[in-house]
């Protein structure tokens, strides 16, 4: 597959199967992610790669309980008021079940520490498309990311003090009938383009 199919054919996953991805294969795609650009060249990315079944658990219940204790307000972002709700109702695993979530960090007071973490989820997004893997970004940590408990538990695994989470990825094996991840293109209706 050429660069531009792996771009044009990348879809999110949200199911995915009980089956680990491979050593070499997961850090092919970290180098994916760390070979991304970054303003100034900062490199000052933190990729938390998590694949442990009991933490990834104790994650979902962390991420739960930080949602449940919220309220959906009028104009919220929908994706958010939707992690609140089913929270709520207590069946909500923001992770999907992957067996892979690798967790993006940046420094707090760096202007580009999104823009940064968006290059290298992207990058990391499109290779994983490319391996056959599926992936899909996820956001529920930045927005816990001044939660107290998911704050222990981060510099615990060795999130430094000045850095918070801009992001992540959930990757696997597809749990399609193929095993192969969903490739259909969705034509664009909106993201205008101005020829100047
Ligand atoms: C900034 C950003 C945040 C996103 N957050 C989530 C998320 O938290 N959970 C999720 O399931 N998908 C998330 N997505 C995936 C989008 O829902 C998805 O890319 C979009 O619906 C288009 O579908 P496609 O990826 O299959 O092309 C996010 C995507 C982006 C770019």
């Amino acid at each position: 597959m050429d660069a531009l199919e792996a771009v044009m054919t990348r879809r999110s996953t949200r199911r995915f199967k009980d089956r680990p991805v491979e050593d070499d294969l997961l850090k092919e795609i970290i180098e994916a992610g760390r070979y991304a650009p970054s303003g100034g060249n900062s490199q000052t990315n933190h990729f938390m790669v998590i694949t442990d079944k009991e933490i990834l658990s104790k994650l979902a219940v962390m991420v739960q309980d930080a949602f449940s204790k919220m309220e959906v307000y009028e104009g919220m972002y929908k994706s958010m008021a939707n992690s609140i709700t089913l929270s709520k109702k207590g069946n909500y695993v923001f992770h999907y079940n992957a067996p892979c979530l690798i967790v993006m960090a940046n420094r707090k007071d760096y202007g580009n520490n999104l823009a940064d973490v968006a290059c290298a989820l992207e990058n990391m997004m499109i290779y994983a498309n490319a391996k056959d893997l599926g992936s899909c970004w996820i956001n529920q940590l930045r927005w816990l990311n001044e939660d107290e408990p998911l704050l222990k538990l981060f510099y615990g695994f060795g999130m430094k003090e000045d850095e918070r989470i801009y992001g992540a990825l959930a990757l696997g094996y597809p749990d399609s009938d193929d095993g192969l991840p969903e490739r259909r293109t969705i034509a664009r209706k909106g993201n205008e383009v101005t020829y100047i």
